[in-house]
């Protein structure tokens, strides 16, 4: 049988160490021991930004970058999308398996009845300026339903923490829909717990002066399906914020306003946005061959192409993409579709694009479905937020019952100064001031 081990050796000393290989990696820390002298540190691994560094073991999201593929808890994306809810998708990553037809009404049933926010959180968004950002008020407003459940600080104990993960899976659409409401300065509509998830939302969005919202099916259940692709990609950006700021043992709402605020940026959530903003540049299919010779030349980027993980078609973009023809059967085309699938044609065609492996990602037509949907290209990375709640707090209930798990903590290579004194005589000490 082959050794699964690693032969190490050390050219400083000669030495040789045989380093145990473990699910296709070697532990960081079985490296300390190489050391050149007893006083030596030992060797670290350094990977700025994650390249090539597994933080945890999971068992909740597969990816295959290579071959385009995606799975929750074994289920392939395409699948779930196709035949389940978005809340039994959520029950399936938090506990592993999808509910059996009563445990669903009950799970739905449960989350409805957490929908409400306390009046006082109400009052705190009122607060916000008329233009203030939707997810900079998102984050904000996570973090403040903290100081209305101190019970949730206590982390480790499964029950309080279950509340806590209906609480927000609950809370996060009737956060978002107020954030809306309140950009365009209309009353907040209260959630209404005859509606299923999505449907509730549109509610808590459009409602005007009719007595009974009458939710589009077809958007509710794009909708629906857009939160399933969304609601989690194993350890990207806030998934790992959630789980550093988590393993701190900070309580789940502080965690996920930090995980949110990081999905925040251009670079994660943000991107649907610039999308739309390309696609706006470009202006016409007529322009888009230009527009490509431009990206070849290195003058500007092509927004929503290529991933961290995957060097194939993201299979969310192409869902994303079926969903928005049945969106825009009810809205009518977005005109930037036309513009977004020629480019998507001629990127696909060229060596420069396939041979740096730049396939269409989930951003690509997301923002196109959004906005035909009429939504404000501000409001795209909080619709993101609230599926992803769910994967934020898959990841965060398994980081806290990883054994193995600590506090994240990294260490650095240091390159500033050595060791020096400040000269004598010292600089005069400026006195402090006295009020
Ligand atoms: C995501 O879904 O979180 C994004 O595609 C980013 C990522 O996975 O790195």
């Amino acid at each position: 049988m082959k050794e699964e081990t690693l032969l190490v050796r050390d050219n400083r000393t000669g030495k040789t160490y045989d380093l145990p290989l473990f699910k296709g990696t070697v532990r960081a820390m079985d490296f300390r021991q190489i050391k050149t002298d007893p006083e030596d540190f030992g060797l670290m691994t350094y990977d700025p930004a994650f390249m090539n560094t597994a933080s945890t073991m999971s068992s909740i999201t597969f990816i295959d970058g290579d071959k385009g593929i995606l799975r929750y808890r074994g289920y392939p994306i395409e699948e779930l999308a196709e035949t389940c809810s978005f809340l039994d998708v959520a029950y399936l990553l938090l506990f592993g398996e999808l509910p059996p037809a009563e445990e669903s009404r009950e799970w739905a049933d449960k989350v409805n009845h957490h929908t409400m926010i306390h009046e006082n959180l109400k009052k705190f968004m009122e607060g916000f300026r008329h233009d203030a950002h939707p997810m900079g008020m998102f984050v904000s407003t996570v973090s403040a339903l903290s100081t209305f459940y101190p019970e949730a600080r206590d982390v480790k104990n499964k029950q309080a923490r279950k509340i806590q993960i209906l609480r927000l899976i609950g809370k996060v659409p009737t956060i978002a829909a107020y954030a809306y409401r309140h950009s365009l300065g209309l009353p907040y509509v209260y959630p209404d717990n005859a509606f299923g998830y999505t449907e509730n939302f549109l509610n808590m969005l459009w409602r005007m002066t009719e007595t009974r919202y009458k939710p589009n099916p077809v958007l509710a259940s794009a909708l629906d399906v857009l939160f399933i692709l969304h609601a989690d990609h194993e350890q990207n950006c806030s998934a790992n914020t959630m789980r550093c700021v988590g393993s701190a043992h900070a309580d789940p709402y502080l965690s996920l306003a930090a995980a949110a605020a990081a999905l925040a940026g251009p670079l994660h959530g943000g991107a649907n946005e610039e999308v739309l903003r390309m696609l706006d540049e470009i202006g016409t299919v007529s322009g888009v061959p230009a527009f490509v010779e431009k990206v070849k030349r290195g003058e500007c980027k092509l927004m929503g192409f290529g991933h961290r993980v995957y060097k194939n078609y993201d299979p969310r973009a192409r869902i994303v993409k079926q969903t928005a023809e049945e969106v825009f059967k009810v809205t009518g085309v977005n005109p930037k579709l036309e513009i977004a699938m020629e480019l998507e044609r001629i990127a696909l065609r060229d060596e420069y694009f396939t041979r740096r492996k730049l396939y269409p990602n989930v951003d690509f037509y997301s923002g196109i479905i959004y906005q035909a949907m009429g939504f404000s290209p501000d409001m795209f990375t909080v619709l993101f937020a609230i599926p992803r709640t769910v994967g934020w707090l898959a990841q965060w209930q398994e980081l806290l019952d990883d054994p193995e798990q600590k506090i994240a903590r990294p260490r650095q290579i240091f390159t500033g100064q050595a060791l020096r004194h400040v000269a004598t005589p010292a600089p005069e000490k400026v006195p402090v001031a006295v009020a």
